[in-house]
């Protein structure tokens, strides 16, 4: 099992919406049995709560279901279990990277590495923002999770 998860600062708005887009798209292609998806926040202001409802309703517009996620934070055990620890920003990055075990500073990098042609680094935060940036965040993880998957078919899977 290839283990991904997805990382931001609250667990409500970014990182769930990319743990919704993966999720489908392993469902769409049969691989729900050979890779897995959570998401987290570095952050513990939302913990147990379902998605920003903005969050959800982009997602609903697309054909992605959010409703069952629940926040949640990063624990350390994470870094063993999980094989692509993905931040959505470079502070959502110095975090894991301040938390995790040095020799496991390998799994964690920026997720927008796997989106390369959208010339940015960093998924923007959306919380105080309008319904256009959750349409913003929604096409950068929807590029970003077809590069990290066909990566992780390349990679990992064969
Ligand atoms: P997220 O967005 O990190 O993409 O879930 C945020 C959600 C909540 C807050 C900040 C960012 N907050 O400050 O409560």
């Amino acid at each position: 099992m290839v283990k991904v998860l997805f990382v931001c600062l609250g667990n409500i708005c970014r990182s769930p919406t990319a743990d919704g887009v993966l999720r489908k798209l392993l469902v769409d292609q049969g691989l729900t049995d050979r890779i897995e998806v959570d998401s987290c926040g570095t952050g513990d202001w939302h913990i147990g709560k379902a998605p920003d409802q903005r969050a959800q309703a982009t997602a609903s517009k697309r054909g992605y279901d959010l409703s069952v996620l629940r926040a949640r934070t990063v624990h350390i055990g994470d870094f063993e279990q999980f094989d692509f620890i993905l931040a959505m920003d470079e502070s959502n990055l110095k975090d894991l990277q301040g938390l995790a075990p040095l020799h496991l500073h390998g799994k964690i990098r920026l997720f927008l590495e796997y989106a390369p042609s959208s010339g940015l680094t960093a998924v923007p935060d959306p919380y105080y923002d309008g319904a256009a940036g959750f349409e913003h965040v929604l096409d950068l993880v929807e590029e970003a999770c077809d590069g990290l998957l066909e990566d992780i078919k390349q990679s990992t899977l064969k």
